[in-house]
């Protein structure tokens, strides 16, 4: 009797496991949120400069020298446009996440503008 107990459990156990592998966000699912995907924009420097003034110097410099984060005048030669726009839109430790401030149209071209910056 106890067996048998044992043994549906054990069934119920594995049938669980497998519904679950199957419901589980997938490793591209997973992905597709770490990695927000970029809009294709056409650089707008004087937009870019302008978003970035509005909401960057406070902690990058008015040079983007670098203040409380880091200095951005050479970001491209480390960062891709694609990982700046990640960057800008998640955050990263203490910097904020500018999801919920700018449009991605707007995060994209000011990625595009700093990953000129070589
Ligand atoms: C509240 C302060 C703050 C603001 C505002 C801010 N950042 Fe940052 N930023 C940081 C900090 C701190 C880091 C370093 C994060 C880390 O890697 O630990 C950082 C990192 C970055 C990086 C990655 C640099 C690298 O070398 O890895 C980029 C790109 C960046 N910021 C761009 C921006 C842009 C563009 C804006 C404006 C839309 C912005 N930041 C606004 C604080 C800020």
């Amino acid at each position: 009797m106890q067996k048998w107990i044992m043994s549906g459990l054990f069934f119920i156990a594995c049938a669980l496991a497998i519904v679950l592998m199957f419901n589980l966000p997938g490793k591209e699912q997973v992905a597709q949120e770490n990695k927000p995907t970029m809009p294709k924009v056409t650089l707008d420097a004087a937009k870019a400069e302008a978003t970035v003034k509005a909401n960057c110097i406070s902690c990058h410099g008015d040079q983007l020298e670098g203040k409380v984060g880091p200095s951005l005048q050479k970001v491209g030669a480390q960062l891709t446009n694609e990982q700046i726009f990640t960057t800008i839109t998640k955050g990263k430790d203490a910097m904020p996440s500018f999801k919920d401030k700018l449009k991605p149209e707007e995060i994209a071209n000011v990625a595009e503008w700093l990953a000129a910056k070589k």
